[in-house]
């Protein structure tokens, strides 16, 4: 296990992060225009493309670099008896107190004994609230029309076990992988889309021998770690820390986090849980349908156990940013650079034609046209070359593909390297097997 020190809280960094997150197109309060509702966000073009870009990174290592695991979009509505079997009906509550005297609610275990708002320690008994949204489906808002958002997409894949395992020939150890919204009432949202009642979740359900659950745990907690560097986060910024006992969710035997050093401290990115045969006993019951796998081989019927990673794409995504964010001087000159992954920046290539001029503005969009069937490419034609650069640099462009009159007469154009800086110069033709050759990490 990595135990690094405690990271040093910089709040600075935070505020620098949220305000580039505005002011370049990443994150916006949601419905601005209307005073914007609690806690929730809307991801503009720049933070569309990186959760996009995220959402493909982790596709890739559960899903496409592996032959052990099957992809699965359950609904987010679904019958509510699946919440019932799964204990979240009873369960998924966080304790909230009020404070009589200026009225807010807290969750009891953020606060310590006073309102953080008005100082009052005058608090009424904790009471259990569930964080899931309830709503209606058809037209009559009765009790038998009662359905839930999903407050997490597990169960989807719970519920598909029988059906996945069937149709895709499948016996344990194999995995069932989804991402998607998920939608929590939380008390105290907040720390910008760190904790947001809608948010996206990247989950694996692993189903395994009931024996090996633990040597499956420990690899999916490697694994993971591993992720989370191999897109550019620092191994310092990172640490596995297991649950005390009494954290435990009602379904985990045991849980291990991947923590990120968050500006105010270690958080949680993603819980690596052994859910034991809670969740495939649950719904046997409940519906009445064995879920017992038959093991040919042994003639052994068990119900497999499952090791769950389960991340959090938006909240990646904050952790990313956190990690990428620097400050450098460039020729005397500060400047702000996202140090992103190649894979996880929103654009690979800027095209920038030194001049606006309709002289350069056809080569430079034919580069252009030829980068764009391999990379997600910006052009940007205003203002002075110096300029377009930092605006790159600020939102973790990696390259930046300068046009200028030269390049005319010898069909060669600049590439700019973020980090460095350096500068080369290179055959248009050459371009797309150059940049290939260093983005497809
Ligand atoms: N199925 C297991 C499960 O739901 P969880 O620890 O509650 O586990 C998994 O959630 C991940 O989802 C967390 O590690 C976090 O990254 C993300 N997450 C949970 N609640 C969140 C919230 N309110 N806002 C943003 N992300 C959240």
């Amino acid at each position: 296990m990595t135990t690094p020190s405690e990271p040093a809280t910089d709040l600075g960094l935070f505020d620098a992060v949220v305000n580039l997150c505005k002011r370049r197109g990443f994150v916006f309060p949601s419905a601005e225009i209307y005073g914007g509702i609690r806690s929730t966000y809307d991801y503009g073009p720049l933070g569309a493309l990186m959760l996009r870009n995220i959402r493909e990174a982790w596709w890739r290592a559960m899903i496409q670099e592996r032959d052990d695991v099957v992809a699965l979009e359950a609904a987010i509505l679904t019958n509510p008896k699946v919440w019932e079997a799964s204990g979240h009906l009873a369960t998924f509550t966080d304790p909230l107190v009020d404070c009589r005297n200026c009225k807010e609610r807290w969750r009891e275990d953020e606060i310590e004994g006073t309102c953080p708002k008005c100082g009052s320690s005058d608090l009424t008994e904790a009471r259990p609230f569930n964080l899931m949204f309830k709503t209606f489906v058809g037209p009559v808002e009765e009790e038998s029309s009662v359905a839930y958002l999903r407050p997490e997409t597990a169960q989807g894949m719970f519920v598909n076990y029988l059906n996945i395992e069937t149709t895709m020939r499948r016996k344990p150890p194999f995995g069932i992988a989804q991402l998607g919204r998920a939608f929590r009432n939380e008390i105290t949202p907040g720390n910008f889309v760190f904790r947001t009642r809608e948010f996206e979740m990247m989950e694996l359900e692993f189903f395994v021998p009931p024996a090996d659950s633990p040597r499956w745990q420990q690899y999916w907690c490697e694994e993971r770690l591993s992720w989370y560097k191999r897109y550019g986060i620092a191994p310092e910024k990172l640490r596995l820390r297991p649950h005390d006992p009494e954290e435990l969710s009602h379904y985990s035997s045991g849980t291990t986090d991947v923590e990120f050093a968050f500006p105010w401290g270690w958080g949680e990115l993603e819980g690596i849980a052994n859910r034991t045969d809670f969740d495939l006993r649950a719904h046997q019951q409940h519906s009445g349908t064995s879920l017992e796998h038959f093991d040919q081989a042994t003639g052994e019927r068990y119900l497999p156990h499952v090791v769950e990673p389960a991340a959090g794409a938006t909240r990646a995504m904050m952790a990313f940013l956190l990690a990428a964010y620097d400050e450098d001087e460039i020729g005397g000159e500060r400047r702000v650079v996202l140090r992103l992954h190649p894979k996880i920046a929103p654009y690979q290539v800027a095209v920038l034609p030194l001049s606006k001029k309709d002289t350069l503005s056809p080569l430079a969009r034919d580069v252009l046209h030829r980068l764009q069937r391999h990379f997600m490419c910006e052009y940007d034609e205003t203002q002075s070359i110096g300029r377009r650069y930092r605006r790159q640099d600020e939102i973790g462009t990696p390259y930046c593909v300068t046009v200028d009159f030269d390049s005319l007469e010898d069909a060669q154009v600049t590439v700019r390297e973020r980090d460095s800086t350096d500068q080369t110069r290179l055959a248009i033709d050459e371009l797309v097997s150059h940049l290939l050759g260093r983005l497809d990490i």
